[in-house]
């Protein structure tokens, strides 16, 4: 996403805040007589919630597809699936996938609109709009603002979007964690890559806590969850010599006592729940965007 277009959703997010999601619910038929469908082929709590809170509170007609009971398990393909629901006259299709590239994919089997809501290890654009739309509200800008992102980099839609985004907005960014999680061929003169978390901190305004992935354990060398946490989890005691005014984010899920402390979590200097909300403002931001009523967001 070009800057212009980064700057214009989250604009769009900080009006409907502005209004109130109270006030949106009752009032904004933005979107009345068009249909979102929500195609999640991945678990997802915040994200799919948050597209179909977006979309009724915009006046849209929203479906969940499930993928069990579908005919996908009698063999029909994703291009097949989607197919059909453009022919079932929906409006725009919101797909997660656990595999990098099926949304765009899928984007060239129909001609209706498709968000990305995450796909493998790719981008989770949403995502990345709301941590951006976060940082903003709490600090008043982003430009020359530093974002220390920990964990297992590798394997993160969230760093990806997270870290093209605030690149884009003219952030500085830290990539930390161990040294077998972090990409060797990254570059921009505002990247770091680090596998030391007390350095990168010294810096940060704000840290983007990621969740480890458990079923990467197996991977050949990495640390045990003490030894983890021992390293590169944000711990009771790393929060507190950070103080408050270092901003505390995760994407979700959390797994408590191994990334981040349920203490942490608490803190003032959290940030966690309102990422959790502005995903509701972004995504009606999106979906006004890809559905053409830019001028209702
Ligand atoms: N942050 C995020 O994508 O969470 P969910 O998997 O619950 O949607």
């Amino acid at each position: 996403m070009p800057r212009a277009l980064i700057e214009d959703l989250v604009d769009g997010a900080l009006r409907v805040k502005a209004e109130g999601l109270g006030a949106v619910r009752s009032r904004r038929q933005a979107l009345a007589g068009r249909s979102v469908v929500n195609c999640f082929f991945e678990p997802s709590t915040r994200t799919k919630t948050s597209f179909e809170l977006a979309g009724k509170y915009l006046g849209a007609d929203v479906v969940n597809f499930q993928t069990r009971g579908s005919s996908l398990e009698k063999g029909e393909t994703l291009e097949d699936t989607v197919r059909t629901l453009e022919a079932l006259a929906l409006d725009v299709l919101v797909i997660r996938h656990a595999v990098s590239g099926v949304p765009e994919r899928l984007a060239q089997a129909v001609t209706i609109p498709v968000i990305n809501a995450g796909d493998g290890f790719h981008e989770h654009p949403t995502q990345g709009l709301l941590d951006v739309l976060t940082v903003y509200e709490a600090r008043g800008r982003i430009d020359g603002l530093h974002l220390v992102i920990v964990g297992d980099i590798l394997h993160s839609r969230v760093a990806r979007s997270d870290l093209w985004g605030f690149l884009t907005l003219g952030a500085y960014v830290t990539l930390v964690g161990p040294p077998q999680l972090l990409p060797s061929a990254w570059h921009h003169e505002r990247l770091r890559v680090t596998p030391y978390l007390a350095d990168a901190l010294k810096e940060a305004d704000a840290v983007q806590v990621l969740r480890i992935q458990k079923e990467r354990q197996s991977l050949a060398g990495l640390p045990s969850w003490e030894e983890y946490r021992a390293q590169w989890g944000i711990t009771r005691e790393r929060a507190e010599q950070l103080g408050d005014h270092v901003l505390i984010m995760h994407p979700g899920p959390q797994n408590r006592g191994v990334e981040i402390d349920s203490e942490v979590m608490m803190r003032t200097a959290s940030q966690i729940s309102r990422q959790v909300t502005n995903g509701v403002a972004v995504r009606m931001a999106a979906l006004s965007w890809v559905l053409g009523g830019a001028d209702e967001h």
